[in-house]
């Protein structure tokens, strides 16, 4: 059946069904609000609840953390690899080259089992964050650090990236964000996920395509250029004649506006004490006075509103965390998402084909090559 509706960037269209999350009345993962669950739960909790359908007993999560923990290794072939990456390779393109090798040294790479998916989902996860810290050490001539079984996810990728425990409240407020970033219903790169999967393709090239999908600025890319903004407004002085400039030729201000979220991003006011907090800790005060003026102009002048990635990227700068980290970061989360999704996907799978509108020459005959000059 073709039914005539077209709506560009499939704005407003219902393309599928998830019992994952939903942003109706607030963004709810499996029913909980993630209000909640950022102020309650863990990350690998969260994790567990999309993955598996229900948050964990204490049985349940220790089993599913020591599993994470010990895929926290990589093949030495992928650990060459990491060293060898051309100095400016983007680190989302060697983060994605890194799923797509993990996936010839996966046991289940063939086996298209839910119990495999689960399996090579939890193994990502695990081997996700090594890979990233591995390769941001390797490219400054650092030898990486062995992953700490002992440390939950957010502890051990701020271990991994410096050789030292991070404080907790410097562990929570990661891990905050990893909640935040876990899941978010029919966004293009969990949408990518899914077209993947609808071809009874496999999990790593499903999860490839999907950080393929994420690296671009409209969408998980807006993270690391938040901060080059910040950066490039030089402070609070000059942050309202620089946003107005910036309005006045028409740029887009990256971490501000999204497809949904209309009227503001539940998740960005969550995010943005811990961003406060970690400033204050760090001396970077100035940043978030810099946000507040873009902030309170954009809302003004625009009727925008920031996204989670506005608070992200100021969060994980005042950790101390390099800009090219910012979008790996959210793979390392959404990994989980986009997993479940798969899962769920081939459990009730139709493959994903919709129709384009022809906007192209009226029907025209070949010219032989020879008659065409
Ligand atoms: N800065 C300036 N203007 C903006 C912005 C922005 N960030 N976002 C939207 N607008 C303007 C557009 O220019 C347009 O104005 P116009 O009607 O005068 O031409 C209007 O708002 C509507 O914009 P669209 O692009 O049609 O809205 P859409 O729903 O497609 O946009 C998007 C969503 C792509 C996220 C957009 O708001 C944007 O580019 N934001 C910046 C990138 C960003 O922060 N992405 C992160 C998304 S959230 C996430 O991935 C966690």
């Amino acid at each position: 059946m073709t039914t005539e509706i077209y709506s560009p960037g499939l704005e407003g269209v219902i393309a599928g069904e998830t019992a994952l999350s939903t942003v109706a009345d607030g963004l709810s993962y499996r029913g909980y609000p993630v209000t909640e669950l950022a102020e309650k739960a863990t990350f690998e909790e969260v994790a567990y609840l999309l993955l598996h359908g229900e948050l964990p007993t204490s049985q349940q999560l220790a089993d599913f953390q020591q599993r994470i923990a010990s895929a926290r290794r990589l093949p030495g072939p992928l650990i060459n690899l990491l060293g060898v990456v051309p100095r400016e390779a983007s680190s989302m393109d060697v983060v994605r080259s890194a799923v797509s090798i993990l996936a010839h040294f996966d046991p289940d790479t063939s086996d298209s089992s839910p119990a495999a998916n689960l399996r090579k989902a939890e193994r990502l996860l695990g081997q996700i964050p090594v890979a990233v810290a591995a390769h941001h050490r390797l490219a400054r001539g650092q030898a990486p650090y062995t992953a700490r079984p002992d440390l939950g996810q957010a502890a051990n990728f701020l271990y991994m990236l410096r050789g030292e425990e991070p404080t907790p409240v410097a562990a929570r407020a990661l891990d905050v964000s990893l909640i935040l970033y876990a899941e978010h219903e029919f966004n293009a790169s969990t949408f990518t996920a899914r077209v993947v999967c609808s071809t009874e393709s496999d999990l790593h090239s499903s999860i490839v395509a999907a950080i393929g999908a994420l690296k671009g600025r409209l969408h998980g890319g807006a993270n690391e250029q938040v901060m080059e903004l910040l950066q490039k407004t030089g402070g609070p002085a000059n942050a309202e004649k620089w946003v107005r400039a910036a309005l006045a030729k028409k740029e887009r201000i990256m971490g501000f506006g999204h497809r949904v979220y209309k009227s503001g991003d539940v998740r960005a006011g969550i995010l943005r004490s811990y961003a406060r907090q970690a400033a204050e800790a760090a001396g970077m005060l100035q940043w978030e006075e810099t946000a507040a003026i873009i902030e309170r102009v954009l809302a003004a002048e625009k009727q925008l509103f920031p996204n989670l990635d506005w608070p992200a990227g100021r969060l994980y700068h005042a950790l101390g965390l390099e800009i090219p980290l910012y979008t790996p970061i959210f793979v390392m989360s959404r990994v989980s998402g986009w997993s479940a999704h798969f899962i769920e996907q081939q459990q009730h799978n139709r493959l994903i084909r919709p129709r384009g509108r022809y906007i192209g020459p009226e029907a025209r005959s070949v010219r032989p090559l020879a008659e065409r000059g």
